[in-house]
């Protein structure tokens, strides 16, 4: 038996791989905090640790977890890869071939020789946050066609005794909500057949030991880079063992690798914290995910956004647009987005969509004078476009109807009146970068705001699925657009945030995530969110008084404060806003601009809560010099008074002066005979202090919210 090791290190994690005999395929026996140096060079020691006993009634040997699971080795756990050659091969036999290490990657190169199958997993430590991506390669050598059905991103062992499941589950309005599920023996299975990410299921998990929280225990984040179906999986075995695997989710006969050709999965990202909890997940996926994959463009200072839809919906015309910008630009609006409703036909979601063609009905010298107008307020310009979808009252179908995704005979159902494109037609994929390209060079647009409005179903070329392809050419589409028009900026929205992954993020680099903007459905949605994502990716907006999506009033106040969770916008009809409420944003706003430089670096912290219904979290800077620390109260409180807000991740060597940023102590002081001194007269404290003791809250009552700043 000999067995062999391969050991990457980040700057705080180790990723320990071994393998007994010369053609099995590697196992991770660590993947965790940094080891000592010299700990585990001894192959035979690591060989004996992990020796696997031998239960009855089971194979005849024992048969490691490995990181491609294949059914052939007799391991119990779902397969990493599913397919066949017309019936033949379901069960293939890929051993070890080589290995290389290079720096911080390793590469695994597995074979069938029998099949003629070749598997190629990917695998790279990121040297300074300690994020492990992966990836897997699958070719066919063989002379016929090879039928995939699974070929996972990853498989990943997890720690024994991990327990519990954090996922993020949500419907259309209330996305991102934050589910625990205990891990018991069997399967959970995570997963999207819609070919979007979906409001229902994010392609992304933390798991851990039971009991997890912000700041304490072991916990492990998988996060899958993919904008399609997905499907994630986590199996406890009758050993004990635990296997994580995810991937793109395919349709019967999807995916047929000619010989010759080849597969490539998306990456999965994995960091694990061993006693750090949540916060520290997090914080490393969202600096990978600032280093490695958003745009450039999101590491400057992101500008206030107004976006005219809750104002105007449909009801476009020239004037009430130009008093409504006037507006906007008055509450410090740098960025004017023109959201659905500007080409032709578009009078409501029945018509239009595919007919990119701005509607001179309304726009008779086409956007010029909007535009200009944008311009002369001293904002840049944004627009709505809905690529991939069509309505069938428009003209491009009733000259294409062969262009949409569709199974024959059979109807497609429709979604918001809506079908989809088949954007893997090279003709579709022209047509639609002509017209986006020709619009963006004409008005010289800034921002685009790429919306996705509808599930895939049925979506096929007449006969077999295109999902996996769709979502490929969306990705080609937009990364043609941002190599023409370098400075163009992209927001993912799909009906809100069900296409908010890391797949999509490295060509938009901006989130809606949700069409409610109902500030306290919006504290959940974004605290969910912040798991995987950076809050300068997270489009935050005031909305109306009266949330239009839930009819609930909620004052300025706290809208504001939880649109500065993000980066900070408004879609209201700014024309309505009396003298004090525009006084009261421009506090705000004024507030979020000083501000946004080093919001762009920062460091997320939740904080758990022991009262019912108080949410609290914080924005550190990188330098620990600044943050801000936000208390909302979802509804009433549990008790009567909030407790002490506990601070993170500040200096404790440093004095902070500490004070309410939000201007709403008046309403606050009503609702207690005392509020606590520091909100009047703010203090000097240390950051020790700030985070033992803490800061004594007010008084909240439902749906108050506090906005505080702690500073050198
Ligand atoms: C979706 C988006 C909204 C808005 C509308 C326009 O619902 O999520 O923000 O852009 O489409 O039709």
């Amino acid at each position: 038996m000999t067995e062999t090791l391969w050991r990457v290190d980040s700057a705080d994690t180790t990723l320990l791989l071994t393998a007994r005999n010369t053609t099995d395929v590697p196992s991770i026996v660590w993947f965790g905090d940094l080891l000592p140096e010299n700990a585990c060079k001894d192959s035979a020691m690591i060989a004996a640790l992990t020796d696997l006993p031998l239960p009855m009634a089971k194979l005849d040997a024992s048969v490691s977890l490995s990181l491609f699971p294949q059914r052939s080795s007799g391991i119990d756990c779902m397969p990493a890869l599913k397919g066949h050659f017309d019936g033949r091969f379901f069960d293939h036999h890929l051993y070890r071939d080589s290995v290389e290490l290079d720096d911080q990657e390793v590469r695994i190169v597995l074979k069938d020789t029998a099949a003629q199958l070749e598997v190629i997993l990917q695998l790279a430590l990121h040297r300074t946050t300690g994020v492990l991506s992966i990836t897997t390669t699958l070719i066919n050598h063989a002379d016929s066609t090879y039928n995939v059905d699974w070929l996972a991103s990853a498989s990943m062992p997890l720690p024994g005794s991990y327990r519990e499941c954090l996922h993020l589950h949500g419907r259309w309005g209330l996305e991102f909500q934050q589910q625990r599920t205990v891990i018991s023996p069997g399967t959970l299975m995570l997963h999207s057949h819609r070919g979007r990410t979906s409001h229902e299921r994010y392609p992304g998990v933390m798991v851990g030991a039971a009991g997890f929280n912000e700041n304490t225990g072991d916990v492990m984040a998988a996060n899958l880079a993919w904008s399609g179906s997905h499907a994630s999986t986590i199996e406890l075995l009758s050993d004990g063992r635990l296997c994580y695997q995810s991937g793109v989710s395919l349709d019967p006969g999807e995916c047929r690798l000619e010989s010759g050709e080849s597969l490539q999965t998306p990456v999965c990202y994995f960091k694990r914290h061993t006693c750090g909890g949540l916060n520290q997940v997090s914080h490393a996926l969202h600096q990978t995910m600032r280093a490695e994959i958003l745009p450039a463009w999101t590491r400057t200072e992101r500008p206030v956004h107004a976006n005219s839809w809750e104002a105007l919906y449909f009801n476009h015309d020239i004037d009430t647009l130009k008093s409504l910008i006037d507006a906007a630009a008055e509450v410090g609006a740098e960025r004017f987005i023109l959201d659905d409703g500007w080409f032709v036909a578009r009078r409501s979601d029945n018509a239009g969509l595919g007919d990119w063609v701005v509607d001179s009905n309304i726009y008779p010298d086409g956007l010029h004078p909007v535009v200009e107008h944008v311009r002369s307020r001293g904002m840049q310009f944004g627009l709505w476009f809905e690529p991939e979808m069509i309505n069938p009252d428009s003209d491009l179908y009733r000259d294409h109807p062969d262009w949409v995704l569709h199974l024959k005979p059979h109807a497609t159902p429709l979604a918001r009146n809506q079908l989809v494109l088949n954007l893997d037609l090279p003709q579709v994929f022209d047509y639609l970068y002509q017209h986006i390209a020709a619009l963006v060079r004409e008005y010289r647009i800034d921002y685009i705001k790429w919306d996705h409005n509808r599930d895939l179903i049925m979506a096929g070329d007449g006969v077999r699925s295109r999902l996996m392809q769709q979502t490929r050419a969306c990705y080609c589409l937009m990364q043609k657009l941002t190599t023409e028009f370098t400075e163009l900026e992209i927001e993912s929205c799909s009906s809100g945030g069900a296409r908010a992954d890391w797949g999509v993020l490295s060509y938009t680099g901006r989130v809606w995530t949700s069409d409610s903007i109902d500030a306290i459905d919006r504290v959940q949605i974004q605290r969910g969110y912040s798991y995987f994502n950076p809050p300068e990716i997270m489009g935050a907006h005031v909305g109306h008084a009266e949330a239009h999506l839930t009819g609930r009033e909620i004052n300025i106040h706290t809208r504001a404060i939880v649109a500065l969770q993000g980066q900070y916008g408004y879609e209201i009809d700014a024309r309505k806003l009396d003298d004090d409420e525009k006084q009261t944003l421009l506090g705000y706003v004024s507030f979020y601009k000083a501000n946004r430089s080093w919001l762009s670096s920062s460091r997320t912290w939740r904080l758990d809560s022991a009262v019912d219904n108080l949410v609290c979290s914080g924005l550190v800077s990188e330098d620990q010099c600044i943050s801000w620390w936000f208390s909302v109260a979802q509804a009433s409180l549990s008790q009567t008074v909030a407790g002490n807000m506990v601070l993170c991740g500040l200096n404790p060597a440093v004095d902070y002066q500490v004070r309410l940023a939000s201007s709403n102590l008046h309403q606050l002081r009503t609702f207690s005979k005392k509020v606590p001194d520091w909100l009047t007269s703010g203090a000097v404290v240390n950051g020790a202090v700030l985070m033992t003791i803490g800061l004594s809250l007010p008084v909240m009552p439902a749906q108050s919210a506090l906005l505080i700043e702690v500073k050198c």
